[in-house]
C-alpha cells in the first residue's frame, strides 16, 4: 500500500489527465459518488463544519484528490463571504458541493441564498445531497446546465422571485476558458452593481489567461486583490484567487 501522500499525488495527476475530468466534470473513477458515501457515513447531519471536515480528511487519510476548493484556499472564500455579507450569491461549477456547502454556512443573511450552476447531472445530485446533509437546502439551490442554459432560470429567480436587481457575490470555479465569458455575460445582463464582488480560483493553476488579461487591464472595471495560495490539497502547487470588487 502507498502512502496517503503519493496516492493523493497518482490520483490528482489521473484527475488533471483524463479528459473526463475536462469534459464530464467528474474523473471517470466513480471517487465522487465515493466521497458522497462516506460523507453519508460520517458526517453529522445538520453540521455544515462536519460534512467540511469529512471531505477535507478522506482526500488526506484515502488519497484521494478532489478538486474542491479545499481548506488551504476555503478561509479565503469564507472571509470574502463574511465581509461582503451576501443576500445573494452565484457559483459557477458545484462539483460535488463543498464549496457551497462553504459559502452557505457562512452567509448571515437570514434570506441569503447561493445559486450554484453545475453542467453535470450526477454532480448536480451529488451537490444537492451534500447541501441537504449540511442542512443547507433552504440557502442553496443547484442549477443544471451552464450559465447560458440557465440564464433564464437564472434572471427569473432574481428578478421575479427574490425581487432583487443583481447579484453580490460571484464564485468562479468551473471551466477555465470560459471564466472571461461568463463573467462577460453576467455583466451585460445587467446581474453586477457597484459593490459586486467575484472570486474566481484556480487563476495560478491551471490558470485563466484571458481572464487575468482581462483583470489586468480592467483596473478601473474591477478592483482586483491576488491571495497566493496552494493548489488544492497539494501543496507543492502554487495557486492565486483573485477577489474582485466591482467599482
Ligand atoms: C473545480 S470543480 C468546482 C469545485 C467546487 N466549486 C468546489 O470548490 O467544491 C469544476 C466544476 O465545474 C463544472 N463545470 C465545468 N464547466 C462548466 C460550465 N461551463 N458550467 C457549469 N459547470 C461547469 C464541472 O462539471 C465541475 O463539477
Amino acid at each position: 500500500m502507498l502512502p496517503p501522500s503519493v496516492s493523493k499525488t497518482l490520483s490528482f495527476l489521473r484527475a488533471m489527465t483524463s479528459p473526463s475530468t475536462f469534459f464530464r466534470g467528474q474523473v471517470g473513477d466513480g471517487r465522487e459518488q465515493r466521497l458522497l458515501e462516506h460523507v453519508v457515513a460520517e458526517a453529522e447531519p445538520g453540521n455544515p463544519k462536519s460534512v467540511l471536515d469529512v471531505i477535507d480528511r478522506y482526500t488526506a487519510s484515502k488519497g484521494t484528490w478532489f478538486m474542491n476548493i479545499g481548506d488551504d484556499k476555503g478561509p479565503i472564500l469564507d472571509s470574502v463571504v463574511e465581509r461582503s455579507n451576501p443576500r445573494l450569491a452565484l457559483e459557477l461549477g458545484a462539483y460535488c458541493g463543498y464549496s457551497a456547502v462553504r459559502i452557505a454556512s457562512r452567509m448571515k443573511d437570514p434570506n441569503g441564498l447561493l445559486i450554484s450552476i453545475e453542467m453535470n447531472p450526477q454532480n448536480v445530485q451529488i451537490a444537492r445531497k451534500m447541501v441537504e446533509i449540511a442542512g443547507l437546502s433552504d440557502r442553496v439551490r443547484v442549477l443544471e446546465g451552464t450559465l447560458e442554459s440557465c440564464l433564464a432560470e437564472l434572471k427569473s429567480i432574481i428578478r421575479d422571485e427574490l425581487q432583487l436587481s443583481a447579484i453580490d457575490l460571484v464564485f468562479i470555479d468551473h471551466n477555465k476558458n470560459v471564466y472571461l465569458k461568463d463573467y462577460l455575460q453576467l455583466k451585460e445582463e445587467g446581474l453586477l452593481k457597484s459593490g459586486s464582488v467575484i472570486v474566481a480560483d484556480n487563476m495560478g493553476f491551471p490558470g485563466s489567461p484571458s481572464f487575468w488579461r482581462y483583470l489586468k487591464k480592467n483596473a478601473q472595471e474591477l478592483h482586483t486583490v491576488e491571495h497566493r495560495c496552494k493548489f488544492e490539497y497539494i501543496g507543492w502547487i502554487s495557486d492565486i484567487v483573485t477577489v474582485s470588487t466591482c467599482v
